[in-house]
């Protein structure tokens, strides 16, 4: 019996103990070599108690990060640091986890670059060159500067195929480490050995025996004369001798080169840095042995005499194991999502991108209805269309289309200016912008409008004639209708002006503050307690609360800020003022009476309120008014910029071809509301893609309403705020 237990006890041991190793996985001799040596140096630093739990370190190697990831999945090996992008694989298709991230001196994430020696060579036409890349779908190599290419509409992609095959005839030919399954022209630059004996074959594999493979061989594919371009992070940079610096240049997305130094303002987008990944069950010891090494060989470990973890220059290679730039590792706690480690922007890209293969959901174009009145108005449009599919999607306000634009919930949306910069600011895109001019059809023939003359809307404020005492300046304890909240003529513009005796210029510029101050009560649609009183809420099929930031409020947007001004029929809820946009107050005065809300007002009825405190007729709003306002924007992520432009086209084009058809885009009143969807002004709609939000906004526009947010909390601004590469 005894010698039973014996035999038993140690082959518990035995058991045990391998079963705590934590077995790294490797890519290359030089990578086993530095894996050896930090097991090394754990035997030397680490008592043996410590050493047994977890910290035993054996080295795998592996002929790829792929086959690692495989590795790992199979129990083959436990551990691997890899790019964003094969992190993101590794959750979504192996059901691995990411146990720590790599953060970097400046922070956890990284810049695309493009990386030439041409000084005649332009981002806007890198077709028909030669390229190298740090590895397939990795951040820097693939995503960013694929996603950038396609926002732009420089590389196009018919989505009937995968994206490889429409970058295997955009570059001429490339090294794509990684790349061998998808196309022969993305690995024809590759110089790795090839072998038909699958661990001999190093041709085009994420792996250093590739000479062209990560960053460094991604610049040495440059430096060879081999490649025209580089795409590779901005910590690669500093790995190039000082001597050699001025070789190189980097293009920026303007079209124009520039230094090396300046990388912060000349890339081609952000996202995050490498991680560890891991199994389930094994993420504890993973997670111990993590800390346990940086505690030791980290840049302040206690024993990096010995040995130092971001270092790998004795092993005559570079970033083994780890970028060799890495500060320190954060370890992720248990129950974060791959969304929260990578970034939402960054998962939507990547989705967008097809790494998890092409879906039906490709070719749909998601667009985002915040009321029930738009509902029925999207669903008609996507009647209407024949081809393209359109899908509309319900959200409860512009700031949530907002957010479920950036959960990848929904695709894109028309939004005011005061909601484009807020958009902007959330990392999303212009596509198309609304045009207010009389000519649509352009000169020279063409099917499209293109100009950078937008025309602007006004803002104003308008009272009721028999209101005689009402005037800017003397609103005080009045109440007051604005079309919605955060809408440029609602809220952003009013309270820039003397409302009222104690608002002045020392008044506060939080522009909520001002109205709950100035006005005795009133209806601001999306607002809180005295200015949603006078709110009338939804019936019918709309029912609603009363404020909701929609057109089921029927005291929202211009309609109803209309509507709110004349009161509702049983005459309780009312406003002395109301503030919204100019141009179809003459439609909506009328179809207060034809859609039954109140009979008999006529354009004559209501008087403007000029900033100067002066009263004139509706007909005098250029002179009289609170200020212009930049048109609507719609807004996507920048992945599905080409998608959702084509996509608006031929939509315009089948309305346009067919005149009689009942649909009309532009308009709103048959569905009882204003602006649905749309500004009903709209004539058409002009590509903007190749602008910036900011630009098409103006920088007077710009910059009064970054003072506002600069002064006022917003919950979406903070939403998008929390991003990875602060976060982390
Ligand atoms: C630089 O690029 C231009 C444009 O592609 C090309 O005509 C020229 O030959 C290139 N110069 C060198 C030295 O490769
Ligand atoms: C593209 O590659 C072919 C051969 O593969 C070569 O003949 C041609 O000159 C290349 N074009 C450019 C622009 O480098
Ligand atoms: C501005 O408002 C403050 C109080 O809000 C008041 O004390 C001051 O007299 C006002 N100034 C003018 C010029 O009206
Ligand atoms: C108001 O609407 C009613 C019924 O739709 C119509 O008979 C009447 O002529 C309208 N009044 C005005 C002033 O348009
Ligand atoms: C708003 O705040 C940011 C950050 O503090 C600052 O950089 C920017 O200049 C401010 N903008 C304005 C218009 O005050």
């Amino acid at each position: 019996m005894r010698g039973v237990y014996r035999v038993l006890l140690i082959f518990i041991f035995a058991c045990c103990i391998r079963a705590k190793k934590t077995r790294w996985c490797t890519v290359s001799d030089p990578e086993q070599r530095k894996c050896a040596e930090l097991a090394k140096a754990l035997v030397a630093v680490l008592p043996p108690a410590t050493l047994a739990a977890f910290a035993r370190l054996s080295c795998i190697r592996a002929s790829s990060t792929g086959e690692c990831i495989a590795r790992i999945k199979a129990n083959r090996a436990d551990i691997v640091t890899v790019d964003a992008g094969e992190v993101y694989s590794a959750v979504k298709q192996f059901d691995l986890v990411a146990v720590a991230k790599e953060i970097y001196s400046d922070g956890g994430c990284i810049l695309s670059v493009a990386v030439v020696t041409n000084s005649s060579l332009d981002i806007r036409s890198l077709r028909g060159l030669r390229s190298c890349h740090s590895g397939v779908r990795w951040t820097a190599g693939w995503s960013l500067p694929l996603s950038f290419l396609l926002s732009r509409n420089y590389l196009s992609w018919s989505k009937e195929h995968p994206l490889s095959q429409d970058i295997s005839t955009f570059f001429n030919a490339s090294c794509i480490p990684g790349a061998a399954a998808m196309a022969p022209p993305l690995c024809a630059l590759c110089q790795g050995q090839k072998s038909f004996i699958l661990q001999k074959n190093y041709h085009c594999e994420t792996s250093h025996n590739e000479p062209f493979y990560n960053n460094q061989g991604a610049l040495k594919c440059l430096r060879s004369g081999t490649g025209d371009v580089a795409f590779v992070d901005h910590l690669a940079l500093e790995n190039i001798e000082e001597a050699e610096r001025d070789k190189f240049r980097l293009l920026c997305t303007d079209g124009t080169q520039a230094p090396l130094s300046r990388y912060r303002s000349c890339n081609l987008g952000r996202g995050p840095g490498g991680g560890m990944v891991t199994r389930h069950n094994f993420r504890k010891v993973v997670r111990k042995f993590v800390m346990t090494i940086q505690l030791m060989f980290g840049r302040q470990g206690r024993q990096r005499q010995r040995f130092q973890l971001f270092n790998s220059s004795p092993f005559g290679e570079t970033d083994l194991l780890f970028k060799d730039v890495v500060d320190k590792l954060v370890v992720l706690s248990d129950n974060i999502d791959i969304s929260q480690v990578l970034g939402l922007d960054y998962v939507a890209l990547l989705k967008g991108l097809g790494h998890e293969g092409s879906s039906l959901e490709d070719s749909v174009v998601r667009w985002c209805c915040i009321s029930h009145a738009e509902q029925k108005k999207c669903e008609q449009w996507a009647l209407s269309i024949k081809s393209d599919p359109l899908v509309c999607v319900r959200a409860v306000s512009m700031r949530d289309c907002i957010e479920k634009i950036k959960r990848d919930e929904v695709d894109a949306v028309s939004l005011d200016a005061t909601h484009s910069f807020i958009a902007g600011k959330c990392g999303l895109v212009p596509v198309v912008t609304e045009y207010y001019g009389k000519k649509c059809a352009p000169a020279d023939g063409s099917a499209h409008l293109e100009t950078d003359v937008l025309p602007s809307v006004v803002g104003i404020a308008v009272a009721k004639r028999s209101s005689k005492n009402v005037f800017m300046g003397n609103l005080g304890g009045r109440r007051s209708c604005h079309s919605h909240t955060y809408s440029p003529a609602g809220w952003l513009l009013p309270h820039r002006h003397v409302l009222s005796l104690e608002h002045n210029s020392s008044s506060p510029c939080d522009p909520n503050q001002v109205y709950n101050e100035v006005f005795w009560k009133g209806c601001l649609p999306g607002s809180e307690g005295n200015l949603c009183k006078v709110c009338v809420g939804g019936t019918g099929e709309a029912a609603t609360k009363r404020c909701t930031d929609n057109h089921n409020e029927r005291y929202y947007g211009n309609m109803g800020a209309l509507r709110c001004l004349v009161g509702d029929p049983i005459g309780k809820s009312y406003g002395d003022v109301a503030f919204l946009e100019q141009y179809n107050l003459q439609a909506n005065i009328l179809s207060l009476n034809s859609t039954g809300w109140a009979e008999g007002w006529t354009v004559s009825d209501f008087e403007l309120l000029c900033g100067d405190g002066s009263r004139a007729p509706l007909s005098e709003w250029e002179s009289c008014n609170l200020g212009v306002i930049p048109p609507n924007t719609i807004m996507t992520r920048p992945v599905l910029t080409a998608r959702v432009y084509d996509f608006l086209m031929k939509s315009q084009e089948t309305l346009a071809a067919s005149p009689n058809t009942e649909f009309k885009i532009f308009e709103s009143h048959q569905y009882g509301e204003s602006d649905l969807l749309f500004k009903d002004a709209t004539e058409c709609l002009v590509h903007t893609s190749h602008m910036d939000y900011r630009t098409i906004l103006g920088e007077e526009f710009y910059t009064h309403v970054e003072t506002v947010f600069n002064c006022t909390h917003s919950d979406i601004l903070e939403f998008c705020n929390q991003d990875v590469c602060s976060i982390f």
